[in-house]
């Protein structure tokens, strides 16, 4: 869907921020670029849709290549999100969102469905917000409106970078979740800059480890965590790689591997936690000492039997070191 052929970008006749690059990202696919501030990342995602030039090499999109792409047939194909929201202060949110209807020139019942649509995919009530103003809504609301805005003609591919990046930790965990459950629905291909390891762990398919504007690896989070291929992987990864890798599994993950353990009769301090939960929120909630024990319930709220420290100790010893 998206291919890199040997892409490179030189600054100025003599800054190379993106050093013979060639990847490709499939269809429906979520992939990440990583890699610490000015490693290339933010190049190499404008050069997809022509907001930097590029050097060497070609990139297409479906198949075309980009450089022989018309502006506006682009907007509707490519959607962008930046951290700084990119929100028109003096435009409603509704305005705001419909930039790229209007300009592909929708009629006012098309762009308004659409604009209810989108409103309630981010979980906005569109009569709500439909004629307030940017800076009355909150930051990790804003960041919400980008989103819309960047998917309102419905493009097949979204760009995004670091759009979450602005956002206090526990709003910009929600606002990932939100996103995936979104993606879940609407199955776009995106490319999403972070410099955030655990973002990326959390929300891609794929992750492209840059570093000095070339590609150190490309591979799933697990692969990654499991296998990284160098020193600068493994040192980027870091320490903390066990501990990441446990937000890729879930409790049904754990209870599928090692059974179901009944409740222990001598355990106060319990807590529920649903079975689609990340084992990492569930361990975290162990030593956090929430609680003893958790309850494992299914989403009609019913009990299944218990996760402790020990069970999750067990599941990572076979399960993740053991990969
Ligand atoms: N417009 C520009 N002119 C000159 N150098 C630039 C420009 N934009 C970025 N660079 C340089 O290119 C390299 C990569 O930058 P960037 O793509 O922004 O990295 P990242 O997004 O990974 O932080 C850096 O060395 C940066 O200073
Ligand atoms: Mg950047």
């Amino acid at each position: 869907m998206i291919d890199f052929k040997n892409v490179t970008k030189i600054y100025g006749g003599e800054v190379k921020a993106v050093d013979d690059i060639t990847m490709s990202v499939n269809e429906g696919e979520f992939v990440i670029l990583l890699g610490p501030s000015g490693c290339g990342k933010t190049t190499l995602l404008r050069m997809v849709n022509q907001l930097e030039t590029i050097t060497d090499g070609e990139i297409n999109v479906n198949g075309q290549n980009v450089k022989e792409m018309d502006k506006i047939k682009m907007r509707r194909n490519i959607g962008y999100v930046i951290q700084s929201n990119g929100l028109f202060p003096n435009m409603t949110i509704e305005k705001n969102t419909m930039i790229v209807p209007d300009l592909l020139g929708w009629d006012r019942k098309k762009k308004r469905d659409r604009f209810n649509y989108l409103m309630d995919l981010i979980g906005l009530n569109p009569d709500e917000y439909r004629k307030r103003y940017p800076h009355e809504l909150s930051g990790g609301q804003q960041q919400r409106i980008g989103v819309a805005r960047a998917m309102a003609s419905d493009p097949p591919v979204m760009l995004m970078d670091e759009p979450f990046g602005a956002l206090d930790p526990i709003i910009r965990e929600k606002v990932q979740d939100e996103f995936l459950t979104i993606q879940k629905e609407v199955k776009k291909t995106i490319l999403f800059v972070s410099h955030d390891i655990d973002e990326a762990v959390k929300m891609g398919d794929k992750i492209s480890l840059l570093r000095q504007g070339q590609i150190m690896q490309y591979a799933s989070p697990t692969e990654m965590l499991h296998r990284p291929k160098n020193d600068f992987v493994s040192e980027f990864i870091g320490k903390d790689r066990v501990l990441r890798s446990m937000s890729l599994y879930t409790v049904n993950d754990l209870v599928e591997a090692l059974g179901l353990k009944s409740k222990e009769e001598d355990i106060q301090d319990t807590k529920e936690i649903t079975i689609d939960t990340s084992l990492r929120v569930a361990l975290s909630m162990l030593l956090n000492k929430e609680a003893d024990e958790l309850l494992i319930t299914d989403d009609q709220g019913e009990a299944h039997g218990s996760l402790t420290f020990d069970l999750i100790e067990t599941f990572i010893n076979r399960e993740v070191r053991g990969a």
